[in-house]
C-alpha cells in the first residue's frame, strides 16, 4: 500500500467526504474531473477496497473508507504542524549569507533581502556586485554561497534554479526620434549610438549575440562599466541601449527614460540561483535558496508583465 498511496491521495478522500461531491472537491483541489476519479482509483487500489459509494447523488465513505479518512487526517495534520515547526525553526537561522549577483540583479536582489533578513534577523548578508564573468569565475574558485546570474557556466558544476524573469529593453531618452513608433525593426537601430556594458558582462554579449545573428551587427559608441552610468547616458541623450527593465522603476514612472518598441523586445531571460555542487551549503544560505524560490510575494512585486 505505501508504494502507490500518496498525499494527493489523501486530500482528495479529505476533501471528498468535506463536500460530499467530487465534482466540488475537484474544484477545490484545483484538479480537473478525469483528475479526480484517476487519484480516487488509485487510492482505492492501493487501499484494496471501495472507499466511496454514492448514495442519491451524494458521496459517502464506506467503512474502510472512514478508517482511511481517519489515518488521512493524522498524516495530513502532521505534516501540517510539520510545516510550522520548520517556520519556527527560523528564529535559530543566523551567520553568514555570502551572495555574488551580476549588476542586472542587483535592484532586484535587495527587496528579497530585505524581507528574508525581517524575517531571520541573525543572518548577515554579504552582497558582492560584479557581471557575469566575474561571477563565474568567483563560482569556479567557490568563492561565495551563492551566485544569482542570467547564464550558467557549462564547465563547472552548479545546481541552478531560476527564480524570476529578467526583461531587457531598449530604451532611449523621450525625445529620441523613434519613441512612440510600433514595431521598429530591428535594422532601424543600426546607425543609432549604443552605449554598451564592459566586456564581460552577460548583458551585453546576449545583445551583441541577438544582433549578429540578426545580420546586424553594432558598433559600440560608449563603453560603461555599469548600468546605472548607462541608464544616465541614456537620459542625457548620449545614445540608446539595451537594460534590464527591473532596474529602471524611477526612472520610467518619472519620465526620464522611456522604452522603444522594437521587434524581439522585450527580451525575457531567467535570473538564476545558483550554488556549487561541491559546497555543503549552511543554514543561512540553504534558508535563502528556499526563501528565493517559494516567496511568491516578493517574486510578484518584482515581476513585470
Ligand atoms: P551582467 O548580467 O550584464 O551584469 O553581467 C548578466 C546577467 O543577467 O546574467
Amino acid at each position: 500500500m505505501l508504494k502507490t498511496l500518496n498525499l494527493k491521495q489523501l486530500r482528495l478522500l479529505e476533501a471528498v467526504d468535506r463536500l460530499g461531491n467530487l465534482t466540488l472537491a475537484a474544484k477545490e483541489l484545483n484538479l480537473s474531473q478525469p483528475a479526480v476519479s484517476i487519484q480516487m482509483k488509485g487510492l482505492e487500489e492501493a487501499v484494496g477496497v471501495a472507499l466511496i459509494e454514492k448514495i442519491n447523488k451524494r458521496i459517502f465513505l464506506t467503512a474502510a473508507g472512514q478508517k482511511t479518512l481517519s489515518a488521512a487526517k493524522d498524516i495530513l495534520e502532521r505534516i501540517n504542524s510539520l510545516g510550522i515547526e520548520i517556520e519556527e525553526m527560523g528564529e535559530e537561522i543566523a551567520g553568514p549569507l555570502d551572495i555574488a549577483i551580476v549588476t542586472s540583479a542587483k535592484y532586484v536582489l535587495p527587496h528579497y533581502l530585505g524581507e528574508f533578513i525581517r524575517t531571520y534577523p541573525k543572518v548577515h548578508p554579504r552582497l558582492t556586485v560584479t557581471n557575469k564573468a566575474s561571477v563565474i569565475e568567483a563560482m569556479a574558485n567557490y568563492k561565495h554561497d551563492l551566485y544569482i546570474t542570467g547564464q550558467l557556466p557549462e564547465e563547472i558544476g552548479v545546481q541552478a534554479y531560476p527564480f524570476l524573469d529578467n526583461m531587457l529593453e531598449v530604451t532611449a531618452a523621450p525625445s529620441h526620434l523613434l519613441v512612440g513608433k510600433n514595431n521598429i525593426p530591428l535594422k532601424a537601430l543600426a546607425n543609432e549610438r549604443f552605449l554598451v556594458r564592459e566586456p564581460g558582462s552577460g548583458t551585453r554579449m546576449l545583445i551583441e549575440k541577438m544582433f549578429v545573428s540578426a545580420g546586424i551587427p553594432i558598433t559600440p559608441y560608449m563603453e560603461l562599466g555599469s548600468d546605472a552610468a548607462i541608464t544616465n547616458g541614456v537620459i542625457a541623450g548620449l545614445g540608446i541601449s539595451v537594460l534590464s527593465i527591473h532596474n529602471l522603476k524611477y526612472e520610467t514612472a518619472s519620465n526620464a527614460i522611456t522604452t522603444l518598441d522594437v521587434t524581439g523586445f522585450p527580451l525575457r531571460r531567467p535570473w538564476f540561483v545558483a550554488h556549487s555542487n561541491r559546497k555543503q551549503l549552511s543554514m543561512a544560505p540553504n534558508a535563502f535558496l528556499q526563501f528565493l524560490l517559494s516567496h511568491k510575494d516578493v517574486k510578484k512585486a518584482h515581476q513585470l508583465a
